[in-house]
C-alpha cells in the first residue's frame, strides 16, 4: 500500500487507503481533486517517469530529469498512481467513436515486450466493446498499462495508468495456456471498464465497493462471452461462484455485497462483493431485458458522471430507466447467504404447475431473512415431444409461489434456472429419465450442462453404491451433445475469483 520500491522500480497502490501513506490527505473516495504531478529523479536509475493523465512538460538537469503530468479529470486519491523505473514499451493507438486518437502503451521490463501482444489486442477490443455495448468512450489522449512482477494486487484501474501483475499481461505461446490467455483478456478488460464504472462514476464510501466491482465484473464477463462462447463463459462463471462465493456465504465470514460495517476494508475485496455483486447486476439486467437495462445504465452514467455514487443510486437508475419497482430486490444488497429454492411439480386436470418455496439461511449477525425478488428462467418439455412451455421468465418475490406450466399429458421435464438466472441453490427431486432427457435435449446450454453434470454424478454414485448404473444414458447424452456442437474456442474455468488478490487467485 502506498509508494513502494520493487526491483529498482518505484510504484504505487492506493486502493483502498494507500494514498494516506504517501502524504497527508482527506483520503476518502468522495473527495475528488484534479492532480498535477511533478516527478524528478536520476535518469539512469529511473529513465521512465509515469503518472495519471497526460504528460504536459519534461526536461533534464545534469543526470536528473523531470516530467510534469496533469490529469484533467477530478478523481479520488485511491486512483492516484505513479511509476518510475527502467521500462520498455509496446505502443499502439486507438481511434474512438468520435475520432479522438488515443496513444496506448504497455510498459514492461526489457525482454518482456514480445509477450504483450495479447494484452494489447484485449485492450483495443475492450475499448471498442465499451463504445458499442454501453456507449462509453475513452476520455484522455493516453492510456498506459504497467506490468510489475511483484505487484501484490491482481491489477489496479488508476486513471490512465493501470498497474498489473505481469501474470495478467504477459502471455507467450510457448508457455501460456488457454486459461492464461483468457485471464489476460478478462483482467485487461476489467481494469479498462473501470474507467467508467469506478473512475468517472466512483464510490461515495467503501461500503459501496460492489457498486464498481460487481458492475465491472458483470461487464468483463459479458465482454469475454462476446469474444468467445457465451455458454462456456457462463458455465465458467457459475463454477467459480459455486467454488469461491457459495462457501463464503455459508461460513463465518458471510457478508452482504454491501457490508454494514468493517474494521479493515482490504478484507472486503471478496468473492461476495465481486462475483455475487456481478450476479445481482445480472439479475437486474435479466429482469429489465437488454434495451431497458441499457436505458438504466445510460441514466446511471449520465446522472452520476463526475460524482461519488452509491449502490442505491444504481438501483434507482435501473428503476427509472427500466420502469420497474425494485423495492424488494434491494434485499440482495442487505442480506448475506445463498437463497434456497425448494421446487415441487403438481397437476390438476392435466394442468401442471411448479410450487417454489424460497428460504434464505441465517448467517452471522443476520438470524432472520426475508425472501428476495429474483428472475427464474424456466421451460418445460413433454419427453415424447407432444408439448412444450418455451423459455419463460418467472419473477419470484414471495416465500412461496405457484407458477403454471400449462397442459401436459404426463409429468414434463423441467428446465429450471436456465442460464443460472438467479444465484441460488435449487432443491428438486427429479423423476427417473428426466435428467437423461434434459442432458440430451435441453435447448438452454447452461441447463443442459447442469443436467449432464447431475446425471453423471448420479450414475457414478449409483455405481459405487452397488446400485444399477445406467451408463448408456450418459453416453447417449454426450453423443447428442457432441453431434449438436459447433466448434468453439477452447476454454476452461479461470484461476482467479476476484482481481484483487493473487492469494485468492491461487486458492481458487
Ligand atoms: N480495484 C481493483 C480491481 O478490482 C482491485 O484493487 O480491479
Ligand atoms: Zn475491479
Amino acid at each position: 500500500m502506498g509508494l513502494y520500491a520493487s526491483n529498482n522500480m518505484l510504484c504505487t497502490q492506493c486502493e483502498a487507503e494507500g494514498f494516506r501513506r504517501i502524504t497527508f490527505h482527506p483520503d476518502r473516495p468522495d473527495v475528488l481533486s484534479r492532480y498535477k504531478v511533478r516527478m524528478a529523479g536520476d535518469k539512469t536509475l529511473f529513465p521512465i517517469l509515469l503518472s495519471n493523465g497526460n504528460c504536459i512538460a519534461a526536461g533534464e538537469e545534469g543526470n536528473n530529469h523531470w516530467a510534469l503530468w496533469e490529469d484533467p479529470w477530478p478523481k479520488p486519491s485511491y486512483l492516484f498512481a505513479l511509476v518510475a523505473g527502467d521500462l520498455v514499451v509496446n505502443r499502439d493507438e486507438f481511434v474512438t467513436l468520435s475520432g479522438r486518437k488515443v496513444e496506448l502503451g504497455i510498459w514492461v521490463r526489457e525482454g518482456d515486450v514480445e509477450r504483450t501482444g495479447h494484452a494489447m489486442k484485449a485492450l483495443k477490443d475492450s475499448m471498442a466493446w465499451d463504445e458499442r455495448v454501453y456507449g462509453r468512450e475513452y476520455d484522455l489522449d493516453l492510456f498506459n498499462i504497467v506490468a510489475v512482477s511483484d505487484f501484490n494486487m491482481g491489477a489496479m484501474e488508476n486513471k490512465g495508468l493501470n498497474i498489473f501483475n505481469t501474470r495478467y499481461i504477459l502471455a507467450d505461446p510457448d508457455t501460456a495456456t488457454d486459461l492464461d490467455y483468457d485471464g489476460v483478456e478478462g483482467v485487461v478488460a476489467h481494469e479498462y471498464f473501470h474507467n467508467w464504472s469506478g473512475n468517472r462514476v466512483t464510490c461515495r464510501d467503501w461500503f459501496q465497493l460492489s457498486l464498481k466491482e460487481g458492475f465491472t465484473v458483470f461487464r468483463d464477463q459479458n465482454f469475454s462471452a462476446d469474444m468467445g462462447s457465451p455458454p462456456v463463459k457462463r458455465i465458467e462463471d457459475v463454477r467459480l461462484l459455486r467454488a469461491a462465493q457459495f462457501p463464503e456465504d455459508a461460513g463465518p465470514l458471510a457478508h452482504p455485497i454491501r457490508p454494514d460495517s468493517y474494521q479493515e476494508i482490504s478484507n472486503f475485496y471478496t468473492a461476495t462483493v465481486y462475483n455475487k455483486g456481478a450476479e445481482i447486476i445480472r439479475m437486474m439486467a435479466t429482469l429489465l431485458g437488454p434495451e431497458r437495462f441499457r436505458k438504466g445504465t445510460d441514466l446511471y452514467f449520465d446522472r452520476h458522471d463526475g460524482e461519488a455514487a452509491t449502490c442505491e443510486d444504481f438501483v434507482r437508475a435501473m428503476e427509472e430507466g427500466g420502469g420497474i419497482d425494485l423495492t424488494q430486490f434491494r434485499r440482495w444488497y442487505e442480506q448475506a447467504g445463498t437463497p434456497r429454492l425448494k421446487l415441487s411439480l403438481g397437476e390438476a386436470d392435466g394442468e401442471w404447475f411448479l410450487d417454489v418455496a424460497q428460504t434464505v439461511p441465517p448467517t452471522p449477525g443476520q438470524p432472520d431473512k426475508r425472501p428476495a425478488m429474483m428472475p427464474l428462467r424456466l421451460a418445460a418439455f413433454a419427453m415424447d415431444g407432444s408439448a412444450q412451455l418455451p423459455d419463460t421468465l418467472a419473477v419470484l418475490s414471495g416465500a412461496t409461489q405457484r407458477i403454471s406450466l400449462g397442459r401436459f399429458a404426463a409429468r414434463p421435464a423441467l428446465s429450471v434456472n436456465r442460464g443460472f438466472s438467479a444465484p441460488v441453490i435449487i432443491d428438486f427431486e427429479r423423476a427417473p429419465g428426466e435428467l437423461a432427457w434434459l442432458a440430451a435435449h435441453d435447448d438452454d446450454p447452461f441447463a443442459r450442462y447442469e443436467a449432464l453434470q447431475q446425471l453423471m454424478l448420479d450414475t457414478l454414485v449409483a455405481a459405487v453404491s452397488g446400485e444399477k448404473a445406467d451408463a448408456g444414458a450418459v453416453i447417449d447424452a454426450i453423443g447428442r451433445t457432441i453431434a449438436a456442437a459447433r466448434p468453439i474456442r477452447p476454454s476452461s474455468p479461470k484461476p482467479y475469483c476476484c482481481r484483487a488478490r493473487l492469494s485468492s487467485a491461487t486458492r481458487c
